[in-house]
């Protein structure tokens, strides 16, 4: 949709680095930005669009059917992140709202979380370090406190993409892991850089030592790794999740964690986030948990602000989304 800057109207519902308000204003946009340092509450954000033609959210916003029916009139949402499940695209896409989102840029970070998480799961340094600040650092005990080590071990990748692959990447070279994959669909150029073979998801979850996920969160994903899955484990094997929560069962973790059906956790994203203080996963020896700081680097956030504006101002530009999640709205036009 081609329109001069100067006659849109653009709320941002989260604070962003600054990077990419400053190039849609630039461009003229009439920019409205939510500066609270809180998720918006559904309220406002349905009173804020209302007022504009686009929206520039994170996945603290729900752009649900609710949502959605208040506001079909936006020409425009551009999600501030790869993972889009904080909306509703099938809506979207009926009402013919085309979505964009900043892929590429946080792969290397993340990729960097789950690498992290898997050392410190395996290791258990979370919780070692909580024992230090607790006054339980003692003396050397060479029969506590045993990790178990990562050289030669079986990498699985529950979807292998680009952060899948850079974490498989990081694996490969620091501990010559083997890497196995499950994906809806083959990917043959990672298999031929990895060496990476692919697998049902029950031989991924029988023959991982660490298995990591980096799908997205889908109606086919959403709670895949329950009891049953985390019952088909290895003892000794590590989860990890980087990628959204709603993909795991908590409290299937909790117990399979528990029960010893599988050795440790890593989490960056928890089901539901927050994570509540008290969660008994904070406690655990074997696991080791982030607030969902996968993308969080000065240069992701950057790349991730800028990507999100130059979605917008494409499309105003030139009637183009250079990330767009729902092709089929703009093919329609
Ligand atoms: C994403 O981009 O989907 C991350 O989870 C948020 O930074």
């Amino acid at each position: 949709m081609k329109r001069d800057p100067a006659d849109v109207k653009l709320f941002v519902s989260s604070v962003l680095p600054d990077i990419g308000i400053d190039m849609l204003r630039r461009e003229s946009f009439n920019v409205m930005t939510w500066d609270e340092d809180a998720p918006i509450p559904p309220d406002e954000l349905v009173k804020n669009a209302k007022q504009v033609e686009a929206l520039l959210c994170t996945l603290t916003a729900k752009i649900d059917a609710g949502f959605l029916s208040e506001c079909g009139h936006l020409q425009i949402i551009s999600q501030f992140g790869v993972g889009y499940d904080n909306i509703d695209i099938g809506e979207a896409t009926r009402l013919g709202i085309p979505v964009g989102n900043t892929p590429g840029v946080l792969t290397d970070a993340t990729a960097d979380i789950a690498f992290g998480l898997m050392i410190a799961a395996s290791r258990k340094m979370f919780f070692m370090h909580k024992k230090i600040e607790k006054g339980k650092w003692k003396h050397f005990t060479p029969k506590s406190n045993l990790g178990i080590e990562l050289k030669g071990k079986t990498l699985g990748v529950f979807g292998l993409g680009r952060i899948g692959t850079e974490m498989a990447k990081r694996c490969k070279g620091a501990y010559n892991m083997d890497v196995l994959y499950h994906n809806r669909k083959p990917n043959k150029e990672a298999e031929e850089l990895l060496n990476a073979r692919y697998v049902s998801f029950d031989e991924l979850l029988a023959q991982s030592d660490v298995l990591s996920v980096h799908s997205v969160s889908s109606e086919e994903t959403k709670g895949i790794f329950n009891r049953t899955a985390f019952e088909k484990m290895k003892p000794t094997s590590i989860f990890i999740n980087t990628s959204r929560g709603a993909v795991h069962n908590e409290q299937d973790l909790v117990r399979a964690l528990n029960e010893r059906r599988i050795w440790g956790a890593g989490l960056d994203v928890t089901n539901p986030e927050p994570m509540d203080k008290n969660n008994a996963l904070l406690n655990m020896e074997t696991v080791a948990v982030l607030p969902h700081i996968g993308s969080a680097t000065v240069e992701a956030r950057n790349a991730m602000s800028k990507l999100a504006a130059e979605n917008i101002i494409e499309f105003y530009r030139h009637g183009q989304i250079p990330h767009l999640v729902n092709p089929e709205v703009l093919q329609k036009t």
